[in-house]
């Protein structure tokens, strides 16, 4: 299968990205043909930053490369290399009705929480499906947020080949029902939106930080503690097999600890599984050159199809 999914590069990847998202990326490239972007032009509708907004495009780049996306195995890009994206955007925009841009509950959530209404923002649908046509996707793996853009990619897919002929692939959305939510700090989903995150890439300083911001209830150290409603145990469970499960309730049933002994484990859970990655992270940081050279080899695989599906439609529109 043809999957494709874009990348937002926008602040710190949290363990939530990962055990929902990232992680099923990261072993979907064994069994898939995989094409992986960094959304640098959508991040543009957010920050016209143009030092931030490099600097993060870097760090998601080595981000997603220290946790395991294979340059190798998928094609992985930086969404602006790849010009084709917004000439497809342009023409894709004459068969977009208006009020299937109106309906777009994700441009409404964004005004309602006090962005500007630009164009920018309201297009953002056409530029995803230009993402998602020019590339002969079949499945967008997407949160639940993003279902409704790939319905339009479709729509527009739909309406172009009913006037050009099968020219487009139609994309489906693929929402991970089994994934669970993972909590944040204070109990809530984790997001970044609710600073309740515990960051995958965090210095010691701030990691320990973060976990010792969990919110736990005031049993006494000796008192045996009920882990099915601790947050700590909600978080350490994503890192332990069954029997090390097991192992952490007991600890919790006998009493005799409290709950800053279960974040210091849970502190070095993270970090052991997270260390080689982090490290990873920070060589390629201090060596941007070498993410550059990835993301061109990315880029140039990307232009080829990217180039494929163009030529189909240069003829039609007439360029
Ligand atoms: P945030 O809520 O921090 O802004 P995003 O909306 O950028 O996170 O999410 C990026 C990806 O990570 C999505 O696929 C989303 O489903 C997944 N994700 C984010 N937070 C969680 C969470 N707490 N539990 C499970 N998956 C999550
Ligand atoms: N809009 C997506 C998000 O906010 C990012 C994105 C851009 C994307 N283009 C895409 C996702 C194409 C899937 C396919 O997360």
């Amino acid at each position: 299968m043809r999957v494709l999914t874009g990348l937002q590069p926008s602040g710190d990847l949290h363990i939530g990205n990962y055990f929902g998202a990232i992680k099923q990326m990261i072993e979907a490239q064994n069994e898939n043909e995989m094409f992986m972007f960094i959304a640098n032009y959508h991040a543009m509708t957010s920050s016209q930053d143009g030092e931030k907004l490099k600097q993060n495009s870097l760090k998601a780049a080595a981000a997603f490369l220290s946790l395991g996306i294979d340059p190798n195995k998928s094609v992985f890009w930086l969404q602006s290399d790849v010009k084709e994206i917004v000439e497809l955007y342009w023409i894709l925009s004459q068969f977009t009705p208006m009020g299937l841009l109106e309906r777009a509950h994700s441009y409404k959530d964004k005004i309602a929480k006090g962005l500007n209404a630009s164009h920018g923002l309201f297009s953002y649908p056409v530029l995803m499906a230009a993402d998602i046509l020019l590339f002969n996707t079949q499945i967008v793996p997407v949160g639940k947020d993003q279902i409704q853009h790939v319905e339009i990619a479709r729509d527009i897919a739909l309406k172009v080949n009913n006037e050009w002929g099968e020219i487009f692939t139609l994309p489906q959305a693929k929402v991970n029902e089994e994934v669970a939510v993972v909590v944040g700090t204070d109990g809530a989903k984790m997001s970044k939106s609710y600073q309740n995150t515990i960051d995958i890439f965090a210095t010691e300083k701030i990691l320990k930080k973060q976990i010792s911001s969990i919110v736990t209830n005031s049993t006494a150290l000796e008192e045996p503690k009920d882990w099915q409603n601790c947050n700590v145990f909600k978080i350490a469970k994503l890192f332990l097999n069954e029997s090390e499960q097991k192992a952490l309730q007991d600890r919790y049933e006998k009493g005799g600890e409290g709950y800053g002994h279960f974040k210091m484990y849970l502190n070095e859970l993270i970090s052991t599984y997270f260390n080689d990655a982090k490290k990873e992270y920070e060589r390629l940081l201090s060596n941007p050159h070498e993410i550059d050279d990835v993301l061109q080899m990315g880029a140039k695989k990307a232009k080829e199809q990217a180039q494929k599906t163009m030529q189909k439609i240069y003829d039609k529109i007439g360029l």
